[in-house]
């Protein structure tokens, strides 16, 4: 019998993970909190519902979704860059509160890096966070509570998302006096993310903590100039001041683990 895979939150990444996943054989469920993104997500094959997590409680319709599912994957961000008073660990609490008793407890968690400080200097999965935003404490609470609700839920920290349009270099473009210049870039590639999360739930490894985030190893000024300068936008100007942003992440197991091999480590503008 087919699986059913359940996505909370069929967004920019949730969407293309759930085409890869369609195209692997899984029936996909998914949510958005639109009702103009319907139309799309049935087009793409997938089970469409409408799902608000709000602070005190769901809209929509979560029962259906959480149904016989064989994984669930949370990919809805924290929020708080919309609503500073968006409390995303108590959201994804709605969300463990509504599962069927019977679930199998697989879960992956799509996490962030952010629940390391930027003076953490190199950190493996075997790090201890220590996160210094807001943001980074609510996704390490929301960590804690998946990993207690469940041995099975694996948690994915995922590393800044390049792809399809999206790379920080066009937001830096022009801009001047830049901070960290020699900061590690701490990027990955959606066609990455996708192709270690297929290989996650196709492997049946779970109850893990993995890093999902490209081995590049280059500085942020080098780095942003040379993306700028190669795809006709304008050069990006760099503080000369000394920073303590020493943040590297290093994803050490998803080679032995999954097999898994970045294709895109450079995360570069032209990869689309
Ligand atoms: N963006 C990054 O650089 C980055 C870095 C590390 C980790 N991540 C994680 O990667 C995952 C996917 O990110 P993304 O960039 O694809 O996000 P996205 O494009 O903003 O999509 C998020 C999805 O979640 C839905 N959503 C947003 N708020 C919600 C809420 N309150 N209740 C229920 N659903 C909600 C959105 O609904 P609509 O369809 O209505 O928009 C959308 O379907 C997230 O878990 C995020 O935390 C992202």
């Amino acid at each position: 019998m087919k699986k059913k895979i359940s996505i909370i939150g069929c967004g920019w990444l949730g969407k293309v993970l759930a085409r890869a996943l369609l195209n692997e054989g899984f029936i996909v469920h998914g949510s958005t909190t639109q009702k103009h993104n319907l139309v799309e997500l049935k087009a793409l094959g997938v089970v469409p519902y409408i799902i608000k997590l709000n602070n005190d409680g769901v809209f929509g319709e979560l029962p259906p979704l959480l149904e016989d599912m064989d994984v669930l994957i949370l990919a809805f961000p924290p929020g708080m860059r919309r609503d500073l008073n968006a409390d995303y660990a108590a959201r994804v609490s709605h969300v463990l509160s509504a599962i069927p008793k019977n679930f199998n407890g697989k879960i992956i968690h799509l996490s962030s890096i952010g629940v390391f400080g930027l003076t953490q200097g190199i950190v493996t999965e075997d790090s201890i966070p220590k996160p210094e935003s807001f943001v980074g404490n609510a996704l390490l609470q929301a960590e804690t509570y998946i990993k207690n609700f469940s041995a099975l839920a694996t948690v994915v920290r995922l590393g800044g998302l390049v792809g399809d349009g999206r790379h920080p270099a066009r937001q830096l473009a022009g801009k001047t006096t830049i901070s960290a210049p020699k900061a590690p870039i701490n990027l990955v590639h959606q066609k990455d993310v996708v192709s270690f999360l297929v290989k996650l739930i196709q492997g049946n490894h779970w109850g893990d903590t993995l890093h999902c985030v490209s081995p590049t190893d280059t500085e942020r000024a080098p780095y942003y100039t040379r993306e700028c300068l190669e795809n006709n936008l304008a050069e990006p100007g760099f503080s000369q001041e000394e920073s303590t942003r020493t943040k590297k992440v290093l994803d050490t197991k998803s080679e032995d683990l999954l097999g898994h091999h970045y294709q895109l480590p450079n995360c570069r503008i032209q990869d689309g």
